[in-house]
């Protein structure tokens, strides 16, 4: 079972072809930062419109760079939410109609979750499975207890750990989106000029929260700190808190792996660090391969399978969901 996957819930048009067994055939990711760049961040409707013109010939490159023919094709997964209402409904009409049109089924799935099945492109599920999901939109930690079944443990009290990043790079005057450019001008750093405060846990929660520690860093910049022991105290603030509520999530769900996904977790410095913090104890951290961090459409269909292989298919009726709550793949 070949399935053709589709992406528009922000700013990347994405198209993949991906087999039962997770091997991506062919992965299209038509980015639009240049477009949105000069706004500082992404307009809804400019990315609806850009979607729009630019996603049939992407499922046809993508169509393309798998040497398979359409026909080969038996289901279309899309994107339903959560996302930018616009865009999300010019991915979900494409594949209704391209389903309706091939007599194909048809499946919604979850952006975030999906993000997290990234990691199992090409590689086992193993429920339950432990995910943090850190993008520019959410950050959330998951167990994945099957494709249906997908429990909140915690997640963002304000900012995403992505959006935190973007907004300290603006602050340091480094562009957009932030999280690539923090993550080499950290390297010149040093994190311990200028520490940033801890964020500890709400007591029995597992929530996060990264406003704080945005501030922070925009006012260590104000008060003359260079950018770069700035940007090296925040990647470390941000792994602190990441670790700090993976551990208490292994401890009480006795887990030996965690899923690292999202945009976020393109990040090598947070990669290495949290993969040598875990070792010792004994649990392994599983990533998606790094250009499958960042949104594209071959987690859609990886997640998409595993939903279609659990009995879902998509209502005739199925709609964008900008907002999912409550919250479900
Ligand atoms: O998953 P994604 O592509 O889109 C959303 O679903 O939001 O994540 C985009 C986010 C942006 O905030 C971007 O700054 C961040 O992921 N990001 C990174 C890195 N690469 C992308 N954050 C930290 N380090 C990186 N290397
Ligand atoms: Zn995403």
């Amino acid at each position: 079972m070949i399935c053709l996957g589709i992406e528009t819930s922000c700013d990347e048009t994405a198209a993949a072809l991906v087999t039962g067994e997770g091997q991506v055939l062919g992965s299209v990711v038509a980015s639009q930062i240049d477009l949105h760049e000069a706004f500082g961040g992404v307009v809804p409707e400019v990315a609806a419109r850009r979607h729009l013109e630019r996603l049939s010939p992407t499922v046809r490159r993508a169509i393309e760079e798998a040497g398979i023919g359409p026909e080969e094709i038996g289901l279309v997964a899309v994107t339903r939410g959560p996302g930018l209402a616009g865009a999300l409904m010019v991915g979900l009409s494409f594949a209704k109609a391209y389903a309706f049109a091939r007599g194909l089924p048809l499946v919604g799935v979850n952006h975030v979750v999906a993000h997290a099945y990234a990691a199992f492109l090409g590689a086992e599920v193993r429920y339950p499975e432990l995910a943090l999901v850190a993008s520019g939109g959410h950050t959330v930690l998951l167990q994945l207890r099957g494709p249906q079944d997908a429990l909140v443990l915690g997640r963002s009290r304000d900012d995403a750990a992505g959006e935190a990043f973007d907004k300290v790079a603006r602050a340091l005057g480094l562009g957009y989106p932030g999280g690539p450019l923090i993550e080499a001008i950290a390297r010149e750093g040093d994190p311990l000029r200028c520490p940033l405060p801890v964020v500890r846990p709400i007591e029995g929660s597992l929530d996060f929260s990264f406003s704080g520690l945005k501030t922070a860093a925009q006012q260590r910049f104000l008060a003359g700190e260079g950018p770069a022991d700035v940007a090296a105290a925040f990647q470390e603030a941000v792994l602190a808190q990441i670790l700090s509520r993976t551990r208490v999530a292994i401890e009480r769900l006795g887990a030996r792996r965690l899923v690292f996904a999202g945009g976020v977790s393109a990040n090598g410095f947070l990669r290495e660090r949290l993969a040598q913090a875990l070792a010792p104890l004994g649990v392994e951290l599983v990533a998606p391969p790094m250009h499958f961090s960042t949104d594209n459409a071959a987690m859609i269909a990886r997640l998409g399978l595993a939903l279609y292989a659990a009995g879902e298919r998509a209502p005739r009726e199925l709609n964008a969901e900008p907002v999912i709550h409550p919250f479900k793949p």
